[in-house]
């Protein structure tokens, strides 16, 4: 699927974007009559309004302030999101974003909430074509927005898209090896270098860790690397992304009630869709930043050959890990991976991962639960870019009595801590493969929507990819 954004405007249905009623007159051609009419349905508190040309169609949407700039900035996206529907049932092609507001950003955030809602889906639909969004362009006028923002504006879409494809496929499709696959091709497009380890790499790395939650599994594991080195980086040591790359999540021998709770499994490597098209669009804005992603993956399932409860398994660090619950998949992965991490010296590595319920249950579905060992200031950025991008952080403590919940009766830690503090203890096993600043990002509850809210469809959200990317173009440019 591709969805444009541009800088010109050929077609004449359009969107008129006011913060004050009173400016429904400045807009061409509108009549007294049809002024009234608008000052009407802005005191019934209708905030966008439907022109109907005959031909085409204009929209005047009158953006209300909220208690905060970021929800402002988000009621804008979620209108985004309701024109996006309106277009589509009148099956309009096109739309121009006209911004008349004092917010020099309202026709970007516009546009972001109505490319993000126009997403689909439709692969393994036999009626593809009769059921595709009639919409496909957005085009701003010349003062609405520069033409740095739509280019970035535009990589993110086609990011946030490529993340929410992979997070739809099914394991039938989307193997360990597919996905590594698929990163290659990424790289490709976009200019970024892939290496993919095999099992045998693998065994040969000791990642003992990716290796016995792919025992159950009937399909081989893989190791994907990538680089992204710019002609001049203003970092001198590499930033590292992790993402967990669990292509489905069965639970293994201890597993999980077939009653809807494998449902949404597929979507257990949301955290490699992430930063493998996070670098894609890395890559394809050009900044400035030596940026490494790794991505460990398998599937995890309970074949034959499968790690049991009570094993001990000897981690890539050389830590040995008791297993307690083979459905604690996603932190062995990790490990190996953040492991891995340390040969490159990071000035910081972000892991992405669904990793507990825990997570998912504290926040819900409205952010993101983080913790780690990243300076203040680092953690502030992190938190300012959740705000803009409206994909919040509520961050956790690492504090030193959770740590005690994973210590083990015959090896160095166990990897279950205990009913209680599951997302925290999640990030104590991870705490113990690192020795650079960190962050853990659990999406658990963010990754995958199971209706449709406001711009985000049913399916995989790519729900930190924003809020990532945010982060990143305005990294070391406090
Ligand atoms: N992939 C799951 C976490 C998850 C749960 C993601 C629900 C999305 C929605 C993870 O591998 C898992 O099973 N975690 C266990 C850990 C527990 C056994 C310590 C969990 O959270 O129950
Ligand atoms: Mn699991
Ligand atoms: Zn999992």
């Amino acid at each position: 699927m591709d969805f444009k954004i541009l800088l010109k405007q050929p077609v004449q249905n359009q969107v008129f974007i006011i913060d004050e009623e009173a400016k429904i007159s400045q807009l061409h051609g509108i009549t007294e009559s049809e002024t009234a009419f608008a000052n009407t349905c802005f005191a019934n508190d209708q905030t966008l309004i439907t022109f109907n040309r005959y031909g085409y169609f204009h929209f005047v949407f009158l953006v209300r302030t909220k208690k905060t700039n970021s929800q402002t900035c988000e009621s804008i996206r979620k209108y985004g999101a309701d024109l996006q529907g309106i277009c589509n049932k009148y099956k309009l092609t096109d739309i121009i974003v006209n911004n008349l507001t004092a917010t020099a950003n309202a026709a970007i955030l516009l546009a972001e909430g109505l490319a993000l809602a126009n997403y689909q889906f439709l692969k393994y639909r036999t009626n593809a074509k009769k059921i595709t969004h009639s919409l496909h362009t957005v085009y701003f006028t010349k003062n609405s927005a520069t033409l740095k923002e739509v280019n970035q504006l535009s990589i993110t879409i086609d990011a946030i898209y490529k993340a929410r494809t992979l997070v739809n496929e099914p394991l039938c499709f989307l193997s360990a090896e597919q996905l590594a696959t698929e990163i290659a091709a990424l790289g490709k497009e976009a200019g970024f270098k892939v290496t993919i380890f095999n099992k045998a790499r693998l065994e040969k790395e000791k990642m003992g860790g990716i290796l016995s939650v792919n025992r159950g599994s009937i399909q081989p594991p893989t190791f994907t690397i990538m680089e992204y080195i710019p002609k001049k980086a203003i970092n001198k040591k590499p930033i590292v992304l992790v993402g967990k790359g669990v292509v489905y999540d069965t639970g293994g021998l201890s597993l999980k009630p077939t009653l809807n709770s494998m449902d949404r499994m597929k979507s257990d490597m949301s955290g490699a869709a992430l930063v493998s098209c996070a670098m894609y669009a890395i890559a394809k804005m050009q900044l400035p930043l030596h940026i490494v992603a790794l991505v460990p993956a398998t599937d995890n399932r309970p074949g034959e050959n499968a790690y049991v409860p009570g094993d001990v398994v000897t981690m890539a660090s050389g830590a040995t890990v008791e297993v307690l619950n083979t459905d604690a998949e996603g932190r062995m992965l990790l490990g190996d991976a953040l492991h891995w991490a340390k040969r490159y010296k990071p000035e910081l590595v972000a892991d992405f991962a669904t990793l507990t319920g825990a997570a998912s249950v504290a926040v819900g579905e409205h952010g993101i639960v983080c913790m780690g060992t990243a300076d203040d200031q680092t953690k502030h950025a992190f938190r300012e870019s959740g705000f803009r991008q409206y994909e919040r952080l509520v961050e956790y403590p690492l504090w030193d009595e959770y740590g005690d919940q994973i210590k083990s009766d015959i090896a160095d830690i166990k990897n279950t801590g205990g009913s209680s503090g599951g997302a925290i203890t999640a990030g104590k096993f991870l705490e113990h493969f690192i020795d650079y600043p960190w962050m853990h990002f659990d999406i658990a509850g963010v990754s995958f929507a199971t209706a449709k809210k406001g711009y985000t469809p049913i399916g995989g959200t790519a729900y930190g990819m924003r809020m990532l990317l945010d982060f990143l173009i305005h990294y070391g440019r406090a």
